[in-house]
């Protein structure tokens, strides 16, 4: 609980508060302990005590109950036994609920929370992906394309649609970006695919988060508790560990630099926290740790619970400075060591030996060792902690349902919409290339078949021409022949008669020499001479 300006932890066995120093609560801190030792509890009462500071915090809630924080606590005959021996009351202790908002990336249990592609980014993305140097490399300049083309990268469609698009058009795109090897492509292609069948694609889309919208504060100036869903997430460690570097990463480049600070400005909380490692790739490792590093200058304190100090990987673990390990257990040298190593990570304190200690510890109790203002840890202490105020375990359906509808974050984020991104556009453009093509197919085919009429057209004229001529030909021939005959017909006719005629003068001149002869050789004579003269036989 948040007491004396501090945040009141527990108490020792001689009757000492123990406390944090909210000054040095941005240097992270661990929670550790076996199964049922207390861990969730703890968690919720340094989240109560954040809250109360003003401080929001980030909750990432696996088992479901840490969803209790929305309620006020009960007072049952081991919360009244606590609050008498921790001298609660008089310390201010009253059982309230906090301003909580519940979040779930597949917005069952809580708003959806959502991310674009582009706001992932692509190192990031490549980290999940598990990308190699190339691939990465392949990645950004696809991000790059994008953004040069004023083309927004949304949702899983829309990158696996940028990829296909610059796979397809390699050429045209290595002169301004550099070699572009399709096999590189279609390999991201394959583990984008992958990633969504673990069922990323409901986290990538709009509305998508406004991480601000972690930071508000409720009626009473208690920092809102945002709480996490992960019941669900968890089932895949690749895309828990892949959502929680996103939301750390997101904070990290969102929050301005404040450097040391007399309260953190947000806390974040990983429970079952060997989840985010044991999915982690070497790479996301190497990133939680720069990020864990990083981040507390931008006043944001870490806080990782898990069941073996163990689970957290040397890196991360230099870097956690507050300290509160509940019991742990020890049934193999395997496991003495583990727990050697986990008391040896603490500042010793001679009036006790603390890996016996750790060993004997009750639900409830930890050893712990906090930073004293001057960056000190201090010596390893056995404390109770204090009960939580809020509601210990789940909610009900219906409360869970009234919360997360009463939230004002509810009408922000509650409906997701598809906008016009790559995917849409490029799409467009196929088709609008598709209908292209066909029209000018179209338009081709018929040019053909135009001038494949146009053809039969002039052999048809010709062939009439042809005709034409040969028909006159044989109109001339035939005129000719008429002529002739017409000649000839008329110069038998003329002959006959100038003949005939010729031949009656003449017969008749040669009267005297007989009528035969003068009648028929005068005709024959004439016939002769007409027939000559107008061209006939
Ligand atoms: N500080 C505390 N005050 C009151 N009760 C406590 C406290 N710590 C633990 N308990 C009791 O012990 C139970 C188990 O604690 P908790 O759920 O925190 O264990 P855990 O270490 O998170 O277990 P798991 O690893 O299974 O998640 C609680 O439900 C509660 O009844
Ligand atoms: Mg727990």
């Amino acid at each position: 609980m948040y007491a004396d300006d501090r945040i009141r932890i527990g108490m020792k066995e001689n009757g000492e508060n123990v406390y944090i120093e909210p000054s040095m609560c941005c240097r992270h801190g661990l929670i550790a302990g076996a199964t049922g030792s207390g861990k969730t509890i703890t968690l919720k009462v340094l989240a109560e005590s954040f809250s109360d500071m003003g401080v929001p915090v980030f909750l990432a809630d696996v088992k479901g109950d840490l969803a209790g924080m929305c309620m006020p606590g009960q007072e049952t005959d081991d919360m009244k036994e606590r609050i008498e021996r921790f001298s609660l009351t008089e310390a201010g202790f009253d059982f309230h609920g906090y301003p909580s908002v519940f979040w779930d990336i597949y917005g069952k249990k809580g708003i959806p929370l959502r991310t674009t592609i582009s706001e992932m980014g692509p190192d990031l993305l490549a980290t999940v992906l598990g990308l190699n140097d190339l691939q990465t490399a392949l990645l950004n300049i696809v991000y790059k394309i994008a953004d040069d083309q004023g083309l927004l990268l949304v949702d899983t469609k829309d990158l696996k649609a940028m990829l296909n698009y610059v796979s397809d058009n390699n050429k045209k795109f290595e002169d301004d970006y550099g070699k572009i090897a399709p096999v590189s492509i279609a390999a991201i292609v394959r583990e984008v695919v992958a990633l969504e069948m673990k069922g990323a694609e409901q986290f990538f889309g709009e509305t998508a988060i406004n991480i601000r919208d972690f930071f508000s504060t409720g009626p009473e100036g208690r920092g809102v508790i945002n709480i996490l869903d992960s019941s669900s997430l968890i089932n895949d460690p690749t895309l828990y560990s892949m959502f929680m570097m996103y939301l750390l990463s997101e904070l990290f480049e969102t929050l301005p630099e404040v450097g040391d600070q007399a309260k953190p400005k947000f806390v974040f909380f990983f429970d079952e926290a060997h989840l985010l490692f044991n999915g982690a790739s070497k790479d996301l490792l190497t990133k939680i740790e720069q990020v864990v590093k990083l981040i507390r200058s931008k006043g944001v304190g870490v806080y990782f619970a898990t069941q073996n100090p163990s689970d957290i990987p040397d890196g991360v673990m230099n870097q956690l400075g507050n300290k509160i390990e509940h019991a742990l257990h020890a049934y193999t040298p395997a496991e003495q060591k583990k727990v050697r190593a986990a008391a040896e990570g603490l500042r010793e304190n001679p009036e006790f030996n603390t890996y016996e200690t750790l060993m004997s510890l009750g639900t409830g109790e930890a050893v712990v060792s906090f930073l004293a203002p001057d960056g000190v840890p201090s010596l390893a202490q056995k404390v109770a902690i204090l009960p939580p105020q809020s509601q210990m375990g789940e909610i009900t359906e219906s409360v869970r349902d009234s919360e997360i509808k009463s939230s004002l974050l509810y009408s922000k984020y509650a409906q997701s919409y598809d906008p016009d991104s790559a995917y849409e556009f490029l799409k467009r453009k196929g088709v609008e290339e598709e209908e292209a093509k066909e029209a000018a197919r179209i338009a081709e085919a018929e040019q053909k078949e135009a001038l494949k009429a146009q053809q039969a057209a002039e052999k048809e004229e010709q062939r009439a021409l042809q005709k034409a001529e040969r028909e006159e030909q044989r109109a001339k021939e035939k005129g000719g022949r008429a002529m002739k005959s017409a000649a000839k017909s008329v110069g038998n006719s003329v002959a006959g008669t100038v003949g005939r005629e010729v031949g009656k003068s003449v017969g008749s001149s040669f009267g005297k020499f007989g009528k035969t002869l003068g009648g028929n050789m005068g005709a024959s004579i004439g016939r002769g001479i007409i027939g000559t003269l107008f061209g006939g036989r």
